[in-house]
């Protein structure tokens, strides 16, 4: 007999709640439940009062999974920056956590501002087919980069084609990376920024 296949998890609250307003509104760029797992589990993991940024907060699906990865932690700084304005306000519709701050801007005006972070999920043209580099750098020693729609299931056109051929030629030959592809969800590549030469 055939063991049955292991039950998929329901979604965490603070996570449906953020796939219903996106639907709700429409948006259809959130990441996906691979790919949000993934990133809370990263989360998980990140160092006592770590750092976290999110590229692109869309309307908080990506946020929604970090804040379910930590959990009941409150050592931990996330920011989320959204380069519009009335997506980033459907994401301030949930209630975050106070240690979870949303900015406005075009995320590589404020990336030197922003200091460095032991998690980033690049999820913006900005600062993933441009300012990739600038990315890596505000990486701490030790900091993992997660990227998704790395295979979509279609390309929107040939910029969009390129753009992501440069970004993993970019992140699997990056000297400061060590990176591993991962065929689940849109595809992703995970890089973490080597503790030596950092
Ligand atoms: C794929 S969606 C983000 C989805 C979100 N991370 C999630 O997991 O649900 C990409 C978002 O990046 C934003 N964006 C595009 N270019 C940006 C930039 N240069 N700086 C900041 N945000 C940008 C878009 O407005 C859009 O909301």
């Amino acid at each position: 007999m055939r063991a049955s296949p292991a039950p998929v998890p329901e979604l965490p609250p603070v996570v449906a709640a953020a796939y219903a307003r996106a639907r709700r509104h429409g948006f259809v760029l959130s990441c996906e439940p691979e790919v949000g797992r993934l990133l809370a589990t990263l989360a998980a993991g990140v160092p006592t009062d770590g750092r976290i940024l999110e590229m692109g907060t869309g309307v908080g699906a990506g946020t929604s999974w970090i804040v379910h990865g930590l959990g009941a932690r409150d050592d931990v700084r996330v920011t989320s920056v959204d380069v519009d304005g009335e997506t980033s306000a459907i994401a301030r519709e949930a209630g975050w956590p106070a240690w979870v701050t949303l900015h406005v801007a075009d995320v590589l005006d404020v990336l030197q501002a922003l200091g460095r972070f032991d998690l980033i999920f690049a999820d913006a043209q900005g600062g993933k087919w441009t300012g990739l580099g600038r990315t890596i750098a505000a990486l701490r020693p030790g900091g993992v980069l997660l990227v998704d729609d790395m295979t979509p299931p279609a390309w929107m056109d040939d910029a969009h084609e390129r753009h992501t051929a440069q970004v993993r030629a970019t992140l699997l030959t990056h000297p400061d990376l060590v990176t591993t592809e991962l065929a689940c969800g849109s595809g992703m590549i995970l890089g973490t920024r080597r503790r030596d030469g950092a």
